[in-house]
């Protein structure tokens, strides 16, 4: 069921420096920020050869960056993206295995404008999992 990594999510203290630093010591492909209103994020792509970096910063009051960063002032992986190609059929395979699905269980329509998913961290390792339907 569980395709390629999409994209791996990391919150950033500082949007501007973080992306000097992929640019330059890094030598990667980033392109310029975006505001994502409906997720509370700016968010920075990355371009690499085999998948994407996605740099996460709060965006307005609510956002749910905010309390990440106030645990991880430094920043840090915030969670990490796998495409699946049925977004429905993969949730209700992971809810037979005992996974929880964040919120109402049904998909939103994420950051790249396709249908997504979150998994509870405590069910997977310690690490909040997004599923992208592709
Ligand atoms: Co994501």
């Amino acid at each position: 069921m569980i395709g390629r990594l999409n994209h791996v999510a990391i919150a950033v203290p500082d949007l501007e420096a973080a992306s000097e630093q992929y640019r330059t010591a890094l030598g990667a492909k980033v392109n310029p920020p975006q505001d994502e209103p409906d997720h509370g994020v700016t968010v920075v792509f990355i371009e690499l050869p085999n998948t994407k970096i996605e740099l996460l910063y709060p965006l307005g009051d609510n956002s749910p960056i905010l309390g990440f960063l106030e645990k991880n002032p430094s920043g840090g992986i915030h969670h990490v993206c796998y495409e699946v190609d049925d977004i429905l059929a993969a949730r209700d395979q992971l809810k037979a295995n005992g996974l929880r699905v964040l919120g109402n269980g049904e998909p939103k329509i994420g950051a790249h404008g396709k249908p997504v998913l979150f998994l509870h961290p405590k069910d997977m390792n310690g690490t909040l999992v997004e599923l992208e339907q592709v």
